[in-house]
């Protein structure tokens, strides 16, 4: 008999593992900071990671596009172990990865616009003038930023750079999106917005995503899943709501915060 072909391709499709971390550990000196960590994230999936600051949240999503490789275990992103990417194959992968970084800089001297053309022409060495100002509109829309396109970075607030930091991550069109405390430092509104901005950009983009954060909210918001890490290793894992209503000692000390 023959299987249903069709239908088992999409389901393959939807649970495609992206990132496949397997017990790494990582120590610097005699501080042995990951311990025990493994980690799938799916196609289309946003995974959060809750931890306390200095916990190697930062060091585990460096591991994934190269810029540390672990002492031990693996980190398979679209299938290559990592560690063994060729120069020219670690740059390709790069391109796939968007990581938005926690100060998510812009070019102070460059307008709105230019900051999202630069990674265009030089990342993706796009040419097409009209594609390009296709792209720049789309994705200064989709963060909500139409009107800033001629302003300089100056002009904006936190709130709005973070926005362009955002869309000029987003704008090379990234199969997977790592978001190192995307809401750190911004007031609680903002916070609101760009976690909300975040899901928003997963519906549209179908990208899979990493958020890293301890802004409890922007975890309920944002996330599809949730693990919690804490002393280099992964201690739960669930839905926000799932894990809010642990019995786990350790684990609603995260969620009775009073921050
Ligand atoms: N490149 C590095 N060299 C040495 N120590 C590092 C390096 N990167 C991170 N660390 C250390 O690893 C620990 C975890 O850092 P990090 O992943 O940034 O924590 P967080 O969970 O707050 O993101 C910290 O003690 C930090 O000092
Ligand atoms: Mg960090």
């Amino acid at each position: 008999m023959q299987k249903p072909e069709n239908h088992s391709h999409i389901s393959d499709a939807a649970n495609e593992v992206v990132v496949d971390i397997q017990h790494i550990s990582k120590t610097f000196g005699d501080n042995e900071v990951l311990k025990d960590i493994s980690l799938q994230v799916h196609r289309g999936e946003n995974v959060v990671v809750l931890g306390k600051s200095g916990q190697g949240k930062s060091v585990t999503i460096q591991c994934i596009v190269g810029l540390l490789h672990p002492d031990s275990g693996s980190v398979k992103v679209f299938g290559d172990e990592v560690a063994n990417l060729s120069d020219k194959k670690l740059k390709e992968l790069r391109t796939k990865v968007g990581f938005l970084f926690q100060s998510g800089a812009l070019y102070d001297s460059m307008t709105v616009r230019e900051n999202l053309e630069f990674p265009l022409t030089r990342v993706l060495k796009m040419k097409d003038k009209q594609e390009i100002d296709n792209r720049v509109q789309e994705v200064l829309e989709g963060v909500g930023l139409i009107d800033a396109i001629d302003k300089m970075p100056s002009d904006l607030s936190g709130g709005m750079r973070k926005r362009v930091g955002l869309a000029r991550t987003l704008i090379v069109k990234p199969e997977i999106m790592l978001y190192d405390e995307p809401t750190t430092g911004l007031d609680p509104i903002t916070s609101r917005e760009i976690s909300q901005l975040i899901l928003n950009m997963q519906k549209k983009y179908k990208t899979a995503s990493i958020i890293i954060t301890h802004d409890m909210e922007c975890a309920k918001i944002t996330g599809d899943r949730v693990v919690i890490m804490n002393e280099g290793e992964y201690i739960a894992e669930g839905t926000f709501d799932e894990l809010e209503s642990s019995d786990d000692e350790l684990v609603s000390s995260f969620f009775n915060q009073t921050v």
